[in-house]
């Protein structure tokens, strides 16, 4: 018998009557999971048979350790996308296949809204197990910070609870960490009514000589920041606006009325934008004005896309010179990778800060800004190794211009896996002893593995 065909005869008869097999032609299988015992009847097989497992929620995961989950079984986690509201309607409960999309506009109809990530056909427990970037982070704190509890499935297909009270150290580690430790089927989180619906940005772009009086105002504007305000920048190649350079597209957004947003966005003005476009509208309308939307560029399926990221208190302005201009000469060296971006996000940071720095996994609550390349193109093995250097050099300019270029911080959502441990999961000596430790107690086979594994 074949090892799918075994598949099939052995793991078929565990799953509940809303659970199918599929066998791809590629080297990957796929089961799709339609229930939480699903999900652990899958794991505890495959744990037992040592097949490798992942789970697929919204399919945006791009580190290096994923690729090499070969022969896989990919839990498919789609289905799992209950949102429930408690009682007295703080929380609710979040089934761990959800998607962006599907919470936000869940949440909407109930009048609440929550911290999740920007794209809206992103996942929303990958992000969150990796701390949560998104537009409320200010308001609010990360997505993790927004866990109560979750029902986690081990790599010995056992069930879990994690939380303050039950399992603590595990649920420490799931709140930053969260890939190497199991399968949340279920989130307990905190939701918030939706009080401020509606969100003003405008929106600039820059031709690449206005670049130091940008990001000189962009820095100085991170004093004053309100929780409500977000500055977020790409550096982007726009053929009808600039056919030989790339250009700097910069959105002050603000989650308000416009004339507050008018007053924020009032210096950028002053620089000599070549176009300003003035928006207000819903979140979905936000994501659609930044290309987060599910049919915006910067949510695209089925490219190659490797991300760099780093963390910074500061903008350096020789250091965002560097970048551009290597951006400048790459795009023309190589243009197959011309449809890359470079992103500059500066969420606010108020609630993420008053979070406890050592109570969660989480490492970087200090960072002020979140900078990442998404080096894009349709894939072609003859350009990977081209793109990473490019990726690194890109990275490593803005590291040599940081107040510590000895110690990048690396979030591990956008991580390569290029990193050390210490890079993505902290440099304090205590996080990686107090992960390791966790890791041997709870995966001592290392069986969650695709992810920036703790080793
Ligand atoms: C366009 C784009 C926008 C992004 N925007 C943001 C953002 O706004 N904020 C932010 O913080 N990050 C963001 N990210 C990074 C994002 O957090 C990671 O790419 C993440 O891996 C995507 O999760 P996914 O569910 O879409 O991918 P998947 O490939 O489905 O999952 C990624 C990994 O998470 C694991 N996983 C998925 N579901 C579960 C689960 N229920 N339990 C345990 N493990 C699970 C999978 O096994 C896999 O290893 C963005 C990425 C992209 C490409
Ligand atoms: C997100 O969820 C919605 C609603 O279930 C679904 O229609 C959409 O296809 C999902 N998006 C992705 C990219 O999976
Ligand atoms: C950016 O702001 C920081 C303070 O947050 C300051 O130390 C630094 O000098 C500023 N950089 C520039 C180029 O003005
Ligand atoms: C900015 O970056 C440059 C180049 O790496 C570096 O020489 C300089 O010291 C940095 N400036 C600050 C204020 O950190
Ligand atoms: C990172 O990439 C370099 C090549 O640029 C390689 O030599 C090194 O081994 C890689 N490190 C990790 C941890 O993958």
């Amino acid at each position: 018998m074949s090892n799918r065909e075994g598949i099939l005869a052995g793991l078929g008869p565990l799953l509940s009557p809303k659970a199918s097999i599929v066998l791809p032609s590629d080297s990957k299988f796929a089961s799709l999971a339609a229930v939480e015992s699903d999900v652990q009847q899958t794991v505890r097989y495959a744990s037992e048979h040592n097949i490798p497992f992942i789970a697929r929620a919204g399919g945006h995961g791009a580190t290096k350790a994923l690729s090499q989950a070969k022969n896989a079984i990919q839990i498919d986690f789609r289905s799992l996308n209950h949102i429930k509201l408690s009682e007295d309607g703080q929380t609710a409960t979040i089934g761990g296949g959800a998607n962006v999309s599907e919470i936000v506009n869940t949440l909407i109809g109930l009048g609440k809204r929550t911290v999740t990530g920007i794209c809206e056909s992103v996942g929303f427990s990958a992000p969150a197990l990796g701390g949560g970037h998104g537009w409320l982070q200010g308001q609010y704190g990360l997505m993790a910070d927004q866990v109560i509890s979750a029902r986690l499935v081990l790599p010995n297909g056992e069930l879990v609870t994690v939380s303050e009270n039950c399992n603590s150290d595990l649920f420490w580690a799931i709140r930053g960490a969260g890939h190497n430790f199991g399968l949340v089927t279920e989130w307990e989180y905190r939701v918030y009514v939706n009080s401020a619906p509606s969100w003003s940005w405008e929106i600039f772009v820059y031709s690449g000589d206005k670049l130091e009086a940008l990001y000189d105002l962009a820095n100085r504007s991170l004093q004053g920041q309100p929780p409500e305000l977000i500055y977020w920048g790409y550096i982007i190649k726009v053929q009808e606006i600039d056919p030989d350079h790339p250009i700097l597209w910069f959105g002050v957004i603000f989650n308000g009325s416009p004339n507050t947003a008018k007053e924020y966005a009032k210096p950028f003005h002053d620089i000599g934008p070549l176009s300003v476009q003035i928006g207000q509208g819903s979140i979905h309308d936000l994501a659609v004005a930044t290309f987060q939307d599910a049919d915006g560029p910067g949510c695209a399926y089925g490219m190659t896309s490797l991300r760099y990221p780093i963390g910074l208190k500061s903008h350096n302005l020789t250091a965002i010179r560097q970048v551009y201009n290597e951006i400048d000469e790459t795009f023309k060296k190589v243009p197959e990778i011309s449809g890359s971006f470079f992103l500059l996000e500066a969420y606010s940071t108020q609630a993420v800060k008053a979070v406890g720095p050592k109570s969660t996994a989480f490492p970087h609550r200090e960072d002020n800004i979140l900078v990442t390349s998404y080096i894009m193109y349709a894939p072609n093995s003859a350009i990977d190794h081209i793109a990473h250097e490019f990726g690194k050099r890109l990275q490593k300019y803005l590291l040599e211009g940081s107040e510590d270029p000895a110690h990048l911080r690396a979030y591990v959502n956008y991580a390569n896996g290029n990193e050390s441990l210490q890079e993505v999961y902290g440099w304090e000596a205590w996080r990686l002893e107090k992960l390791r430790k966790l890791k041997a107690q709870w995966d001592p086979e290392n069986k969650m593995r695709y992810y920036v594994p703790i080793e």
